[in-house]
């Protein structure tokens, strides 16, 4: 079982780690077994990197940067040859097209003069990253609020503490006892195996809801708000988030409920203009035509299984991030993001 923190305990105090140099291999837990089993595996090689994070066993985009960031670091110390090395790392940064941050984290080791020790500055600064969007979105979150989320993106889904998850998890330690209704999230189910299992460890009230509930939900729940994770979000502020998000913003737009994205710097793609240049994973239709282990459509059915979708700008409330809550017109506060120091530089100055 995923050990966290239990209830009663302290909701953040999540100790299992997603993602662990461990001197000669990468460490992770195998997230497509959770709730159920924990199993801690090991990649030592370019092709254990891929298959890792295209079968979604490492997943999250800040995640994946992470694990990206210290396998480049495993490749270089293996690989002497510079053709075979960038061959390697092609494949880790190919192995999937939409979060932006492990090409991110992988073009920042590849800069840098010593891959380990800069893998081990950017896991480390994913703790403060999440620390700093949950305090920024304490604002944003009264007393008993109840909140809808999606997906997860909880302290696995970052190698942190969780962004959208995280700022949950901060309000209920701060005693602000948050309702949360969870979208299952098919068809991998994060939202009904990893965050609903979260949040009940962590003693938080949490009602599982099958996706196309998000709208009775929204209509007789009295929902607050809804928060939710990126894996990349344009300069103009259009945000790609799981497959799912673009009709929760919707719906939320129709009953006049806010939508947040929580997101650190990392996940914002500055050389995108708007979101139709983001790239959108297609998965097999394998994982439409079954429910876990259970098939359900005939064999060979035909599926459109994309993996993301992309919110429009105007239906996102605001961000909130590292740097604080950034609100429209977002051409302007994310420029804005843009100028300001990444968190190296401010840990490395405070
Ligand atoms: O396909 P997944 O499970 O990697 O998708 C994850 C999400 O869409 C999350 O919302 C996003 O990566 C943010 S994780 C903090």
């Amino acid at each position: 079982m995923l050990h966290s923190a239990g209830p009663g305990r302290d909701p953040l105090a999540i100790e299992a780690q997603a993602v662990r140099w461990a001197g000669d291999a990468i460490e992770y837990v195998d997230q497509r077994l959770l709730p159920h089993e924990t199993v801690v595996r090991r990649a030592t090689t370019a092709e254990e990197l891929e298959d890792a994070i295209k079968t979604l066993a490492v997943r999250g985009a800040p995640c994946i940067g992470v694990f990206g960031a210290y396998g480049v670091a495993m490749l270089r110390a293996q690989i002497s040859d510079d053709k075979k090395f960038e061959a390697a790392v092609a494949r880790v940064r190919e192995a999937r097209p939409t979060a932006v941050n492990l090409r991110w984290a992988i073009e920042r080791v590849l800069k840098s003069k010593d891959m380990l020790v800069e893998a081990q500055a950017i896991h480390n600064e994913q703790r403060e990253i999440d620390r700093r969007i949950a305090e920024a979105a304490a604002e944003l979150i009264e007393p008993r609020a109840a909140i809808y989320t999606h997906c997860h993106t909880g302290a696995l889904a970052t190698a942190g503490t969780g962004t959208a998850l995280g700022t949950i998890l901060f309000a209920a330690r701060a005693g602000k006892k948050p309702r949360v209704f969870v979208g299952e999230t098919r068809p991998l189910l994060q939202g009904g195996r990893l965050t609903y299992y979260e949040l009940t460890q962590a003693g938080v009230d949490a009602t599982l809801v099958v996706d196309s509930a998000a709208a009775i939900s929204m209509q007789r729940k009295e929902i607050d708000l809804v928060i939710v994770g990126a894996d990349r979000i344009a300069r103009n502020g259009d945000t790609a988030n799981k497959i799912g998000t673009y009709a929760l913003a919707i719906i939320a737009a129709h009953h006049r409920i806010p939508f947040y994205v929580a997101a650190p710097r990392s996940t914002f793609d500055f050389t995108l203009e708007s979101g139709r240049d983001i790239p959108i994973e297609e998965r097999s239709a394998e994982e439409v035509a079954t429910f876990g282990e259970t098939r359900v459509a005939s064999k060979g059915a035909n599926a459109y299984n994309p993996a993301f979708d992309v919110t429009p700008n105007h239906l996102i409330t605001a961000f909130v991030t590292e740097y604080g809550i950034l609100r429209p017109p977002y051409g302007e506060s994310i420029a804005d993001l843009q100028l300001r120091p990444n968190m190296s530089a401010l840990l490395s100055t405070s």
